[in-house]
């Protein structure tokens, strides 16, 4: 019986959908906290691909139990799209998923309002991947949201609705010249949503304790990253949610003094990505760049767009470990790597001539962080068919063990390709 959350280290996409896939094969349990479907977690078995954006990737091997939790904001299109998409490739989720009726519900004027926040912003727009999510959040921190379990009585919904949409609609009309939303149609819409939806609303929380108190093994698949964390990210370049541990725990309902067992599985690409606009101090504009995202296929899997492309940042990992708690870490995508003569690790920035060795607090700083890096020697060898970590080249061992000697924390996983077999594991998680 043990608790492991998966949380991304930097600016996401650090490949956290293959590791929680890996890992699924010994987990009875797989949840998803937060974020909704601005995730894009990608899973490759036997050259099949799956990109999950609400359920939890875990959910690929039978018989798992898969939770939505409480923390989420779903679109409910979207999910049924992904239920039916798993139907339609033999995989049957229906009798073993499980959404939070806390869960807050994204609508049409959520995805609206995304766009219309991102114009107004004009040359300091955040990027956003234009599902919704921003507003969604907002709304429920303003109180306005609609949460999945009011899908449950259709008069209360059609209330709720209509208080909502008036607002909304006075919004878009008044203050953004926009034309207001039909109530009749997405009231429809969200009823008929509900009819499918409604077999799987449940009391996750209570679920997911339960199980734990049963022995089960519970995977938490953090979304995004800790840069991207409302509170601890790069801030306003961040997300709405808590991608860190302490909001997969919120956004679960588990209390952290009701585990006793928590393994915080760091996931961290070899090199760092960032989607969207915002500080990347480690980024690369020239070639090597390029090299990355083409040999990598750093592109978003939500919204296809190219991702920017740097060293690895070996400052926000730390910074990350902190945050977060890191109990082991798996590094992913070393193959890319592969082929570079001399590879880099960013150790510290140098911030106004100083050296500094943590991420700076204070925003005003994050343009002047110039990294300073460590320097090693690369390998020419695809590592991607090796089946053993003491059969990667030396030199491939090498950057592994700088990073766990640099960390203090092991790497309990080295992740050379895409596919669920691409995975060494050099300590085991559960
Ligand atoms: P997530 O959002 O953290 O789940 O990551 P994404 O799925 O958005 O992006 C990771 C990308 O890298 C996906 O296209 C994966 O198929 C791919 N990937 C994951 N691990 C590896 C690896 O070790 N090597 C290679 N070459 N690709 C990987
Ligand atoms: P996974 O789970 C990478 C980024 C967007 C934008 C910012 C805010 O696949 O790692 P939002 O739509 O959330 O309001 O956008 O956050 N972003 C991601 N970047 N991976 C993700 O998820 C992301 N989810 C949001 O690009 O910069
Ligand atoms: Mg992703």
């Amino acid at each position: 019986m043990a608790v492991s959350i998966v949380v991304g280290t930097h600016w996401g996409d650090e490949g956290k959908g293959k590791i929680v896939d890996y890992l699924g094969e010994n987990a009875q349990v797989v949840a998803r906290a937060q974020g909704g479907n601005n995730a894009g977690h990608t899973v490759i078995v036997e050259g099949e691909k799956y990109v999950f954006h609400l359920l939890p990737s875990g959910v690929l091997h039978p018989g798992k139990v898969g939770i939505l939790g409480d923390g989420m904001v779903v679109d409910p299109s979207s999910l049924l799209g992904e239920i039916d998409f798993l139907r339609q490739k033999g995989k049957d989720v229906s009798e073993r998923l499980f959404l939070s009726s806390k869960a807050h519900l994204v609508l049409p004027y959520h995805r609206i309002l995304d766009g219309i926040y991102e114009n107004i912003r004009g040359g300091r727009k955040l990027g956003t991947t234009g599902k919704g999510i921003g507003p969604a959040y907002e709304d429920k921190v303003s109180r306005w949201g609609i949460r999945v379990g009011d899908l449950e009585d259709e008069k209360l919904f059609a209330q709720k609705l209509r208080v909502t949409l008036d607002y909304k609609n006075l919004l878009l009309e008044r203050a953004f010249n926009q034309p207001p939303l039909p109530y009749d149609k997405i009231l429809e819409d969200y009823l008929g949503y509900a009819s499918l939806l409604r077999p799987y609303i449940a009391d996750t929380s209570k679920m997911i304790y339960q199980f734990y108190r049963e022995g089960k093994n519970i995977l938490i698949e953090g979304a995004q990253g800790t840069m991207l964390d409302l509170d601890h990210g790069t801030y306003p370049f961040v997300t709405s949610s808590y991608p860190v541990v302490a909001g997969s725990l919120l956004g679960v309902g588990l209390g952290l003094g009701s585990i006793s067992n928590l393994e915080v599985l760091g996931v961290c690409k070899a090199y760092t990505t960032r989607v969207g606009e915002g500080p990347f101090p480690t980024e690369l504009q020239e070639e090597m760049g390029d090299y990355l995202r083409d040999k990598g296929g750093e592109y978003g899997a939500t919204t296809g767009r190219p991702r920017r492309c740097g060293w690895l940042d070996g400052v926000i990992l730390r910074y990350a470990a902190r945050i977060n708690g890191i109990t082991s870490l798996a590094l992913t995508k070393l193959d890319v790597l592969g082929g570079i003569d001399s590879l880099k690790v960013c150790r510290a920035y140098l911030v106004e001539g100083e050296e500094v060795d943590d991420f700076p607090v204070s925003s005003h700083l994050w343009d002047k962080c110039e990294p300073v890096y460590e320097e090693m020697e690369g390998w020419e060898e695809d590592i991607s068919s090796v089946s053993s970590y003491y059969d990667l080249p030396s030199s491939a061992q090498r950057f592994v063990e700088f990073i766990e000697d640099f960390m203090q924390i092991p790497i309990a996983i080295v992740s050379v390709g895409k596919e669920r077999r691409n995975t060494l594991v050099r300590k085991e998680i559960f």
